[in-house]
């Protein structure tokens, strides 16, 4: 069991790592908001799969289900959750969670952050993509013309990071989660990068690292001003691949490959050693993740998703490469610039 604090401006969370934490996740609630209601937000996947093991720990919570699928993201779903708190009385001082994996600690964070103008917020992911990213660092969000294109920063008081839950979470959304992970190796913490080659993976160890390595950007830049953007790497070309293929390829897949194409810019700009991107794609086969773009996309079929980037400010666009395992540089290209070296 270990715990991580994170302090920012815009509020503060405590993390845990526990295995079976579920009853600590309860205890945590009852101990901060004592006497308040709890609603749990989780999707018709995971209501199946735990519906019994959330009604007895967590005894008295209304459990409100939404349907599984990123199409749930929207401000009508949310609209509909609020109506569901409204019928059932619930006060801005009770508490709402969200259980699942990114879409559904995106959606029950964006409620939570709106209902009655903010009501308490505590999280428990159960995919591998949120433990280590989605769930940590207080962006909220629904899908409108785009994707999280509404949404707000509001951190969740308490996350459980529960390895026991990711037994359940298929493997292809497992190695999808992983490519995150490879992202704070690459990045933020070279000492990953071991814990991922090992044969038997210490899933604990590497939570809390990816926890402490995400932590230890947001707690310095909660709004994304500047630092926060070093968690876009393999990002910019990540999204792009996302959306062209319509969604056909899993978020840390299109990650996967948007980490070799920043890579290649690295390269040609000289900014990266060959052992990198060596080092970087034998973590990526390792979870059998794709490194090359699908055979029915081209680099040019990216180009209207980047010139339409949300990083993008003014001509440029701020592009993270890993110059070597565990850092990060920040460069400024317009879109042009990184077509022809992607
Ligand atoms: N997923 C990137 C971030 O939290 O900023």
């Amino acid at each position: 069991m270990s715990k991580i604090h994170l302090e920012t401006p815009a509020g503060n969370s405590e993390i845990l790592i526990q295995r079976n934490g579920l009853d600590e996740a309860r205890e945590w609630i009852e101990q901060k908001h004592p006497g308040r209601r709890l609603a749990i937000i989780t999707d018709s996947n995971l209501n199946e799969h735990y519906r019994e093991r959330l009604a007895e720990v967590f005894r008295d919570a209304i459990v409100l289900v939404v349907a599984a699928g990123e199409d749930t993201k929207n401000p009508l779903d949310a609209a509909n959750l609020v109506k569901e708190l409204s019928k059932h009385e619930f006060d801005k001082g009770d508490v709402v969670t969200g259980f699942g994996g990114g879409m559904v600690t995106d959606l029950a964070g964006f409620v939570a952050s709106t209902y009655k103008r903010g009501a308490h917020y505590t999280a428990i992911p159960t995919s591998l993509l949120a433990m280590v990213d989605a769930a940590i660092g207080g962006k909220t969000g629904v899908n409108v013309a785009a994707k999280n294109d509404m949404g707000t920063f509001y951190l969740a008081e308490h996350v459980l990071l529960d390895a026991e839950l990711l037994k359940t979470l298929p493997k292809r959304e497992f190695n999808s989660g992983m490519a995150e992970v490879i992202k704070y190796a690459a990045t933020l913490d070279a000492s990953l990068a071991k814990d991922l080659m090992r044969d038997e993976l210490d899933l604990d160890t590497i939570l809390e690292k990816s926890a402490r390595a995400k932590v230890s950007v947001v707690q310095q830049d909660v709004k994304e001003d500047r630092l926060r953007q070093v968690l876009n790497f393999g990002h910019t070309f990540g999204h792009a691949i996302e959306s062209q293929s319509d969604y056909a390829l899993l978020h840390g897949e299109a990650i996967s490959i948007g980490m070799i194409q920043a890579n290649k810019v690295a390269q040609k700009l000289g900014k990266q050693q060959p052992e990198t991107d060596q080092m970087i794609r034998r973590l990526l086969e390792r979870f059998e993740l794709p490194i090359e773009l699908p055979k029915d996309m081209t680099v040019e079929d990216l180009l209207p998703y980047i010139v339409r980037d949300k990083k993008k400010s003014g001509k440029e666009i701020s592009f993270i490469i890993a110059p070597e395992m565990g850092k990060y540089e920040m460069l400024k290209l317009t879109p042009e610039e990184l077509m022809k070296m992607g």
